[in-house]
């Protein structure tokens, strides 16, 4: 369970990391980097997993459930404009792109540091 937890986690690192480092590269062309979308999915779908394998384990910590349900509103917003960004490309601004950036690295700061 714990090593699924791991790996989990591994994806999840993986996920907003394509999304983050993407949209540095990209920001002076304005446009969304490719693998945006399954970037943010990725960190997405890994996180709910993660908070439901860690609810349904006697093993594994209990997750924080309000610092859980920040992450996850901030993450669905990340969602919705890498989703926005990728059907209307024409549309995609410095200032979606900064929002992607900003959001993505406000949840790394909840994640890390509350505690
Ligand atoms: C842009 C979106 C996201 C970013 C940047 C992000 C960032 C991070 C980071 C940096 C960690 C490692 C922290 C540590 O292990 O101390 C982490 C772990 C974790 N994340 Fe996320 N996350 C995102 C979305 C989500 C979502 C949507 C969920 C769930 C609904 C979630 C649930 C978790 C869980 C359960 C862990 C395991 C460690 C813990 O208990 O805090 N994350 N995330």
């Amino acid at each position: 369970m714990e090593l699924l937890q791991h790996v989990l986690l591994f994806l999840h690192l993986l996920g907003w990391a394509i999304v983050l480092g993407g949209t540095i590269v990209t920001m002076r062309d304005t446009r969304l980097p490719r693998g945006a979308l399954h970037g943010i999915l990725t960190a997405l779908v890994t996180g709910i997993l993660m908070v439901g394998l860690a609810s349904a384990s006697d093993e594994l910590r209990d997750p924080n459930t309000t610092k859980v349900a920040v992450k996850l509103v901030v993450a669905l917003v990340v969602t919705g404009l890498v989703v926005y960004g990728a059907r209307r490309p024409e549309k995609v601004t410095k200032g979606l792109l900064g929002a992607v950036l900003g959001l993505t690295v406000l949840n790394v700061g909840i994640a890390v540091l509350w505690r």
